[in-house]
């Protein structure tokens, strides 16, 4: 007579002890047992009459039977309450069963120890050790044939020591954890493949046991739990329980944890001892716990959340290394200056070019700014950026255009403006790179690093200068007065060529100022007397410039040298005097060494003279300039007893006409003057 107990409710509960009082009675008559549970009760006071648990062994609520939760080190065992019968000669010692297990471990493939199916003549396994032994025996007793125990393990780690195929492997054990027989674990599916499947997968797995004891044959058969049972066996061991089996055997299960660590779960249990068991009815089963969605979850949590932690993170970082790079390349753009856009320039690429306006990239001081070589990002142009500080917001709107106007000024002896930029307090020119600096540099005797030019170098620098200013002054469309000629601003192309550059810089100077004082921009020596006086730029001045200019290359030395002797502090002075004294080539730069054609010589120091007149209106204008430096038209007889040049020699006295302020001057004097930056500045 049978005994069913299916536990998944209280009417359920109620029949199975009351079948279990009839077959205490029955067992002893019959000699034989089945049993099926599709789960184990609902975990409050039934379970312990359904299941004989230890350790950490328990009934959840829903009726899931877990042998060890995933605490380290943990053993738990799970039998059928009481004792079944094996009496051999009496009873056949065949028996059936079919389970349903899952692992599900402490994260994706990493778990331990395994399960194992077994019967025991005893359910006192205090003795037995967690890990490797499964909670079956300890180091002592595995092996013992006192054990009088048979299992099937479901070994989800390798352990050499008992000679382990893998880790992920099922094994007849008896009483031993060396396996008789032990296979990986898998199943033919019903199309008869061979598939692995993994004990740690954390999804449940169906087991079929079945053993014969006329046949000595024992068969262990796998299969996921929703799948059908294969035909084949994994394992079909032969097996002689005779003498292992005892009278009374106890059924159930064992499991184990290591230092990795599973969560094993029996759902269903079936056992029979007469015949097959009974097949499982999935549909009943307890479901596994939601710890194991919450497990994927935190998993998923813990995968996700630094990523998103990072995420967020270098976001942050970002964004505060993008208000950085926002701070360091802000620029000041005004509604205004859209039109301006082809000709305006982002700070930031600027400042790739430039390497951040690093020192090594410094070219040198010009007018009203540092200078600083650079090669543009994309175009790989070389361009010299001049850093304009300027904090007045007034006039800018009218240099902008000023400068963007200039920006179309197109001459072979003008340095292209190419563009602009502007920062707060800050406007950032863009010209063209002229590989050979400026002039200056070749031209006084205070850098002699630089070879000097030979004649025809300079006449072709004093010619293309020349004809920039003509095209500045009547050429274009507008007039520009450039109003700071000097050698300094002259810069030498590849080829050295004289390039005109910085026009219209001197402007800037003109607007942020207040209006009650003019501001006169330029340089000393370089200025005309009635700019001084009146303040007004005009090509009158510029030409005025630009014979000081002439004087300075063909003489080779600065308007105002203050550590000269006193006659020749004065470079316009100096060569009037030479003239006066019958022989003006001794102003000549004596690094030419003679080198020069005389009559072009005479041509270049006698118009420098003119064009540096004092009386405004006998300065030639530049057209008259080109002609007479391309020999067009001949300088005039100007001689020191001619009415315009008999001012010549009185320079230095007549305070009121050239160099208004300049005459009287003590040496001391100067030198303070020339320190201020080279501006003058005059109250109106
Ligand atoms: C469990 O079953 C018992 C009867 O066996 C019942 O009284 C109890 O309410 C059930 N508990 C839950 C949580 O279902
Ligand atoms: C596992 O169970 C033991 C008691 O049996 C408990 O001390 C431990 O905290 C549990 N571990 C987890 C992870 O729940
Ligand atoms: C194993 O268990 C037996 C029986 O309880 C005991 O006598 C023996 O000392 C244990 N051996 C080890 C290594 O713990
Ligand atoms: C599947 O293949 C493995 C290795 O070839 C073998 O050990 C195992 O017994 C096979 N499984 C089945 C169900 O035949
Ligand atoms: C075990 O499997 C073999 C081979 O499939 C089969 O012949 C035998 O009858 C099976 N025995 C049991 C007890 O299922
Ligand atoms: C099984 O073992 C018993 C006891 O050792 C023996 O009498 C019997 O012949 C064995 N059966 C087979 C088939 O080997
Ligand atoms: C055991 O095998 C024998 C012979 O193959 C068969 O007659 C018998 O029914 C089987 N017993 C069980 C319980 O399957």
């Amino acid at each position: 007579m049978a005994a069913a107990a299916a536990a998944s409710g209280s009417v359920f509960s109620f029949t199975f002890l009351f079948l279990l009082s009839s077959l205490a009675f029955t067992i002893s008559t019959q000699q034989s047992d089945r049993f099926i549970f599709h789960g184990f009760g609902n975990g409050t006071k039934n379970q312990q009459q359904l299941l004989r648990l230890d350790g950490a062994g328990e009934v959840l609520p829903n009726g899931l039977l877990r042998l060890t939760n995933a605490s380290a080190l943990q053993i738990g065992h799970a039998f059928f309450p009481r004792p079944l019968n094996f009496i051999r000669g009496k009873s056949s010692l065949s028996f059936s069963t079919n389970f349903v297990f899952a692992m599900v471990p402490q994260s994706p493939n990493l778990g331990g120890h395994g399960l194992a199916f077994l019967l025991s003549p005893a359910v006192d396994f205090s003795h037995a050790v967690a890990s490797q032994h499964l909670g079956l025996f300890n180091a002592t007793t595995d092996g013992a044939s006192t054990n009088h125990v048979v299992a099937i393990e479901l070994d989800a780690m390798r352990s050499p020591e008992f000679q382990d195929i893998d880790n992920n492997h099922v094994g007849v054990d008896v009483n031993s954890l060396i396996s008789i027989d032990a296979a990986p674990a898998s199943y033919l599916s019903p199309d008869g493949k061979n598939l692995t499947l993994q004990l740690l997968s954390g999804r449940p797995i169906q087991v079929w046991i079945d053993y014969n004891d006329t046949q000595k044959l024992i068969n262990v058969t796998l299969a996921p739990m929703d799948g059908p049972r294969p035909e084949r066996p994994l394992l079909s061991t032969s097996v002689n329980l005779t003498d292992v089996l005892l009278d009374s055997m106890y059924v159930g299960f064992s499991a184990a944890t290591s230092t990795v660590t599973s969560e094993h779960y029996i759902l269903g249990w079936s056992f029979s001892q007469t015949g097959r068991a009974e097949q499982l009815d999935i549909s009943k089963l307890p479901k596994l716990p939601p710890v194991r969605k919450e497990r994927k979850k935190v998993e998923w949590i813990s995968i996700v959340f630094p990523i998103l932690a990072a995420f967020v993170l270098v976001g942050i970082g970002g964004f505060v290394v993008c208000l950085i790079r926002r701070k360091k390349y802000e620029e000041i753009c005004e509604d205004w200056e859209k039109e301006y856009h082809p000709q305006r320039f982002t700070y930031k690429n600027l400042y790739l070019a430039t390497h951040g306006f690093k020192e090594k990239q410094f070219l040198g001081v010009g007018g009203f700014g540092k200078v600083y070589k650079g090669v543009l990002p994309k175009s790989e142009t070389a361009i010299a950026v001049k850093r304009v500080s300027h904090d007045s917001r007034q006039g800018m709107k009218e240099f902008v255009a000023e400068i963007v106007s200039i920006g179309r000024l197109r001459h072979r002896n003008l340095v292209q403006l190419l563009g602009y930029c502007r920062r707060k307090g800050e406007l950032l020119l863009v010209y063209d790179y002229m590989p050979n600096g400026s002039l200056d540099h070749f031209l006084f005797k205070d850098d002699e690093k630089k070879p000097t030019l030979n004649w025809p170098q300079r006449q072709r620098i004093i010619r293309g200068v020349a004809s920039a200013l003509l095209y500045l002054h009547e050429e274009w469309e507008q007039v520009v007065i450039h109003r700071d000629i000097k050698a300094s601003n002259v810069l030498l192309d590849a080829d050295f060529n004289g390039r005109l550059g910085d026009f219209g810089l001197a402007r800037l100077h003109d607007h942020g100022t207040n209006s009650h004082t003019t501001q006169v921009a330029g340089t000393v020596g370089y200025l005309a007397p009635e700019l001084t006086r009146l303040g007004k730029a005009t090509t009158g001045t510029d030409v005025f410039a630009f014979g000081v200019f002439m004087l300075e290359v063909a003489c080779g030395r600065r308007p105002v040298e203050v550590e000269t002797a006193a006659e020749e502090v004065i470079l316009v002075d100096w060569v009037v005097r030479c003239w006066q004294q019958g022989n003006i080539f001794k102003a000549v730069d004596s690094r030419l060494q003679d080198a020069y054609d005389r009559e072009e010589m005479e041509l270049v120091l006698k118009l420098g003279l003119l064009c540096s007149h004092p009386v405004a209106a006998l300065r030639p204008s530049l057209r008259k300039v080109m002609q007479y430096l391309d020999g067009d038209t001949t300088l005039p007889e100007i001689s020191l007893e001619s009415a315009g040049v008999g001012n010549f020699g009185s320079y230095s006295e007549r305070s009121d006409l050239y160099f208004s302020n300049f005459g009287s001057y003590s040496r001391a004097s100067i030198n303070s003057f020339c320190s201020q930056d080279s501006i003058i500045t005059t109250g109106r």
